[in-house]
């Protein structure tokens, strides 16, 4: 090429979600085995069958000339008004204040790519990888922080985020995402009104992830942006595939709250719906489709039932890993996920692996990789177990995130116990 095609900063852009995957894929084939993906939230994928009714709905939708046209940049009318009338709300944000993405995952980028180059959003660590990846992409460097403590249930440290704040001038916003991706923290009402309560001292806007708001486990409620904003400027991030077993749709959306009390912000949305605008608008079917599904009668139960399903899963593996001594579990109050932590993580390497996989491992087992990363390889090369290595969430801590999603009893056992043995031998040495 005549001009180098690669940008400087290109190194920053991971996601190790995914990327575990093509690791995971090349070790299958030279260890002759299948992998349990234990890496990725996707229901689907995990074995759950999609209910015939959804189906329905879908089919029905479908057979619409409507959803196969465009629909208006913000989004559907019906589905923005839906996501008002029951997500929203009507004092902080208008029908106009909600915007519809191709999955959240292209809002977050949206939004993090619109901000001028200097400046940055404050984001917790361990955080969700598009976030961190969009945010330093956006800088052309890396992302800053707050940390979430596991020896404090993963809270954040409310002084750490303020002096962040307050001694960087260019931090502009601060990222919440509550319920938690990975940690599986839902937030009291106090922790967040005085993280709002920052954002109004420094002139900051918010950006809470809400995307799980509904996956919370015995009974906890989680405290919303909208209900705690105040007059303060703020976007809410929600979307389907957590709430309904199609994450395929890519389907998610933001409520922008106190739009009219900031003139700035309210420039930095309309930047962001022009970006929009260049790409015409979001797929149609989902959110044709998006009302229905939520106002079907089968919808609250069928959500319930999921979120018993991954309660159980939760209580299985905490009890399950709390009596290591190598670990420490938190157990979570929401989301589909497990965090563990693996103290003092050593660097090892596990025996019961063939000569290719070694082979392939020796090759990309540096000593620039994390400790969890090597323990991830080595789970995946011994047990056939694919999990995300917790530094892979930009966190200082070591450990991986496992799903909640496995169907089958059986398996998810077995996919502890594998795991339990793992960690067994790979502390031995130490
Ligand atoms: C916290 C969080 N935000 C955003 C997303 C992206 O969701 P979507 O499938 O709508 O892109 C995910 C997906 O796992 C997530 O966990």
């Amino acid at each position: 090429m005549r001009q180098n095609l690669l940008r400087a900063d290109s190194a920053l852009l991971t996601y190790p979600i995914r990327e575990v995957v093509e690791i995971g894929k090349q070790l299958e084939k030279l260890g002759d085995f299948l992998m349990t993906w234990e890496n990725i939230g996707d229901p689907v994928a995990a074995g759950e069958e999609v209910p015939s009714w959804m189906h329905d709905v879908v089919q029905e939708q479908v057979a619409s000339d409507n959803s196969f046209a465009y629909t208006e940049t913000r989004g559907d009318s019906k589905a923005r008004q839906y996501v008002l009338d029951n997500f929203s709300n009507k004092k902080k944000c208008s029908l106009n204040d909600i915007l519809f993405f191709n999955g959240l995952g292209e809002a977050i980028n949206k939004v993090m790519n619109n901000l001028p180059k200097e400046t940055r959003v404050l984001m917790p660590s361990p955080t969700y990888p598009s976030h961190a990846t969009a945010e330093s992409m956006h800088a052309g460097c890396s992302f800053i922080s707050y940390e979430l403590d596991p020896s404090n249930d993963w809270e954040p440290n409310i002084e750490e985020i303020e002096n962040k704040v307050k001694f960087n001038e260019f931090v502009v916003a601060i990222l919440v995402i509550n319920p938690n991706n990975p940690t599986g923290s839902v937030y009291k009402k106090e922790t967040l009104e005085k993280i709002v309560a920052i954002a109004k001292k420094y002139d900051c806007f918010l950006i809470f992830d809400e995307i799980y708001h509904h996956m919370t486990f015995d009974g906890v409620k989680t405290t919303l942006l909208h209900e705690i904003i105040g007059d303060v400027p703020g976007i809410s991030m929600k979307g389907i595939s957590k709430d309904i077993p199609w994450p395929g749709s890519r389907c998610g959306w933001i409520e922008v709250y106190n739009a009219d009390k900031d003139d700035n912000f309210k420039g930095f949305i309309d930047i962001i719906l022009l970006t929009k605008m260049l790409e015409v608008c979001s797929t149609t079917l989902p959110q044709v489709v998006l009302p229905h599904l939520y106002e079907h009668p089968e919808y609250e139960h069928y959500l319930q039932s999921r979120i018993n399903k991954y309660q159980k899963r939760a209580d299985e593996a905490c009890e399950f890993f709390a009596k290591m001594p190598q670990l420490r579990v938190n157990k979570p109050k929401g989301v589909f996920y497990l965090v563990v932590e693996l103290l003092d993580c050593p660097r090892n390497q596990l025996e019961s692996i063939n000569k290719d996989v070694r082979l392939f491992l020796d090759k990309i087992e540096t000593k620039n990789n994390p400790a969890d990363f090597q323990f991830a390889y080595e789970l995946m090369g011994a047990m056939g177990v694919c999990v995300v290595p917790l530094t892979g969430f930009g966190s200082q801590v070591n450990g991986f995130r496992m799903t909640l999603l496995q169907e089958d009893d059986a398996v998810f056992t077995q996919t502890l116990e594998k795991i339990s043995s793992a960690i067994t031998e790979y502390y031995k040495h130490d």
